[in-house]
């Protein structure tokens, strides 16, 4: 059996308690964790960057998936990596140089994630898949949690997976937005690997059984 993760988003949790939240989780029995930066230029929104997670890294175990919604990631590589990121994810159409942000993601010590919005054909991830530890198929326009789900997002998360297994790969397909437990189960037989689930988890609690559901979801 495939393995499923959770990865709650921390944009529907409560800011003004995230070590709280973090241990929460922890206790909950998760293992991942996604943070959403956005820097209000790549989306309207603002969030939060290097100095909270590196605030928050020592007091957690989690594995910090983080999904960087900002204009030029590049440059700001390092910074997470010292800030204790496990995963970079940037964002396909921020740049022209997308091998060498990966390759220096790679260099940096972390995983590497590529993330694509509704829009955005799936070739432009092909040549990369070998670098790739994930990509993001983005299932709503990134900046705000809540939304809903754009149903052709399906139909690319079964042609990206058709595209890794043809190529004997093991990259994981992460899929990020208006995830419930109403299309959960459709989504990992699809072949998403990782949901990430802002409003559908954190507006439940308590999160040990909000993760059971989907976890009764997924293997059922
Ligand atoms: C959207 C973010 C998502 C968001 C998902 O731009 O990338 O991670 O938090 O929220 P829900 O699960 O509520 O659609
Ligand atoms: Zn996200």
């Amino acid at each position: 059996m495939r393995r499923f993760i959770l990865s709650p988003s921390l944009l529907s949790a409560d800011f003004g308690n995230l070590r709280g939240e973090l241990e929460a989780l922890e206790a909950a029995g998760l293992e991942w964790v996604h943070w959403d930066v956005m820097d209000g230029l790549f989306v309207p929104n603002i969030t939060f960057g290097p100095p909270v997670i590196k605030a928050l890294r020592a007091s957690s175990k989690l594995f910090f998936d983080v999904h960087l919604m900002i204009d030029h990631p590049e440059r700001y590589i390092r910074e997470f990596a010292d800030a204790g990121a496990d995963l970079l994810c940037v964002h396909a159409e921020t740049g022209v140089h997308l091998e060498r942000t990966i390759s220096a993601i790679r260099e940096a010590g972390m995983q590497t994630g590529l993330a694509l919005n509704p829009a955005t054909p799936l070739n432009v991830a092909e040549y990369l898949l070998p670098q790739l530890d994930m990509v993001l198929v983005m299932s709503v326009n990134p900046g705000f949690g809540g939304q809903k789900f754009i149903p052709f997002c399906k139909e690319k998360i079964a042609a990206l997976s058709k595209m890794i297994r043809e190529r004997g790969l093991s990259t994981l397909i992460q899929v990020d937005g208006g995830v419930t437990l109403d299309n959960a189960r459709e989504l990992s037989d699809l072949g998403a690997d990782v949901l990430v689930s802002g409003s559908a988890f954190f507006g439940h609690p308590p999160y040990a059984g909000r993760y059971q559901d989907f976890q009764r979801k997924m293997e059922s």
